[in-house]
């Protein structure tokens, strides 16, 4: 069993507003939680990235905290104070190109001596693009298009350095060879400054839902992040995404699946499932719920109570109050789904709001969680986990101190890192060069 640790950015499963919660920016809320991963003897560290502060009717959106600190130049400082914890980065192949993006994770994967991951995400929506000056240059169409290309010519650049020769005590890093790169989205050509990272390749991530996206794993990825939290869901999942490996030549041990998943532990089942409702309370203030609420229909809700009912009107599909966050397909349905909830079971709209948007996923004592994740593995729903923890940077000790000893004793999670690089701990091949 594989698991990572996620440091939530902005979301609302991170309850900010807590008094145990620290900083998103200090480094030290970060070393806390990477130390606790490394402690738990996990396999990676995971950040996400976002690359415009999320807007909603005009104003900045950001569930009680805003900002975040660059995830490349903050995982090569912990790559210092951690010693055998996988580093894994989210990003963007629509707003980086491929020959300095190439150089930053080689240089990561140098610096901490074959640790770095990164998660290839493929964010093309024109608001992210003006702070880039490209607003809506990628159509949504060509987007995994250019990140398959930027992933390949990342991979001939690392490719590039010929390995070290026995008896060339002048060269330990072998040497550079001159590469030409010529494709649709990318023609370049020359060295690559940085030598041939200690993985070959730092471990590739893919996190996205799509068919495309599925595909572009298939083909490319060596774990998914996926947000498939239950067992049926995970179980069609692994087997869809598993079946695609063979059209590329590839195993299905190849590609580990991970989904992100929340964790709440209490000393019985039941003292968890209440700590579990008492989170969601907290997850979502009646502020969120309205804003949650207006991402769908459309409208300005501020002067509706949140503990009263749903909006009796329809949303206008084509109103967009939300900017740089993933859309609802259809907000009709939605609010479709929502009033049955609501109506079904007596909830107000901060209570729908909480029963849709929340995902505990375990939810018990230890023995219940540790009993819970090894079924999962077993049955072919996941290969691991990314803990997703409520409070930053605190939130894994339960997990740490309490399910990985029970993992152990089921000999289903190490006891200690076999390995020094990340592509030791997930089990992945040593990429041979090409060329
Ligand atoms: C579990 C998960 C985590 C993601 N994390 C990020 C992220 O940190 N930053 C980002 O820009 N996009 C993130 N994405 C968005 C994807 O990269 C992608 O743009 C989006 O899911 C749409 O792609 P799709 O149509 O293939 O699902 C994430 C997606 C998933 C499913």
């Amino acid at each position: 069993m594989h698991l990572a640790a996620h440091f939530p950015g902005v979301n609302s499963t991170t309850v900010w507003t807590d008094p145990r919660s620290r900083s998103q920016i200090d480094f030290a809320s970060f070393e806390a939680l990477a130390r606790t991963a490394e402690r738990g003897r996990f396999d990676f560290f995971f950040l996400a990235e976002g690359l415009r502060l999320r807007e909603q009717k005009g104003l900045i959106h950001d569930l009680d905290v805003v900002g975040r600190p660059e995830s490349l130049t903050l995982l090569n400082a912990l790559a210092a104070v951690t010693d055998r914890l996988g580093l894994a980065a989210t990003v963007n192949t629509t707003f980086n190109e491929p020959y300095e993006l190439a150089r930053r994770l080689a240089t990561l994967d140098h610096l901490s001596g074959g640790r770095a991951g990164w998660n290839v995400v493929t964010s093309s929506d024109a608001f992210t693009g003006e702070n880039f000056r490209r607003g809506g240059y990628l159509d949504r169409a060509d987007r995994y298009t250019r990140a398959a290309e930027f992933v390949a010519t990342a991979r001939e650049l690392w490719d590039s350095w010929t390995p070290p020769e026995p008896g060339r005590p002048d060269a330990p890093y072998g040497s550079p060879r001159p590469f030409a790169h010529s494709g649709p989205q990318f023609r370049i050509e020359g060295e690559f400054t940085v030598a041939r990272p200690p993985q070959g390749h730092p471990v590739v991530i893919q996190a996205g839902d799509s068919d495309e996206g599925r595909e572009f794993a298939a083909a490319a990825a060596d774990v998914i992040f996926t947000r498939h939290g239950t067992l049926e869901a995970g179980r069609a999942f692994y087997a869809d995404t598993k079946r695609r490996l063979a059209t590329y030549g590839r195993k299905p041990a190849d590609l580990k699946i991970m989904p992100g998943v929340t964790v709440v532990i209490g000393d019985t089942d039941s003292e968890a499932q209440e700590r579990a409702a008492e989170i969601r309370g907290q997850q979502v203030s009646g502020q969120t719920a309205l804003l949650a609420a207006e991402q769908i229909w459309g409208r300005d809700l501020s002067s509706y109570d949140p503990d009263g009912p749903l909006p009796a009107f329809d949303p206008d599909p084509d109103v967009r109050l939300a900017q740089g966050r993933v859309r609802h397909a259809d907000p009709l349905a939605e609010a479709a789904r929502w009033r049955a909830l609501s109506e079904a079971k007596g909830l107000s709209l901060r209570g729908t709001v909480i029963e849709t948007t929340t995902r505990q996923s375990f939810v018990g004592s230890p023995e219940t969680v540790a009993e819970a994740f090894d079924t999962f593995v077993r049955t072919d729903a996941a290969d691991g986990f990314i803990l997703v923890p409520h409070l930053t940077p605190g939130g894994l000790d339960d997990v740490v101190d309490r399910v990985v000893p029970l993992l152990q004793e089921r000999g289903v999670f190490r006891t200690e890192y076999a390995g020094t690089t990340l592509r030791s701990h997930l089990g992945l091949p040593h990429p041979v060069p090409k060329g």
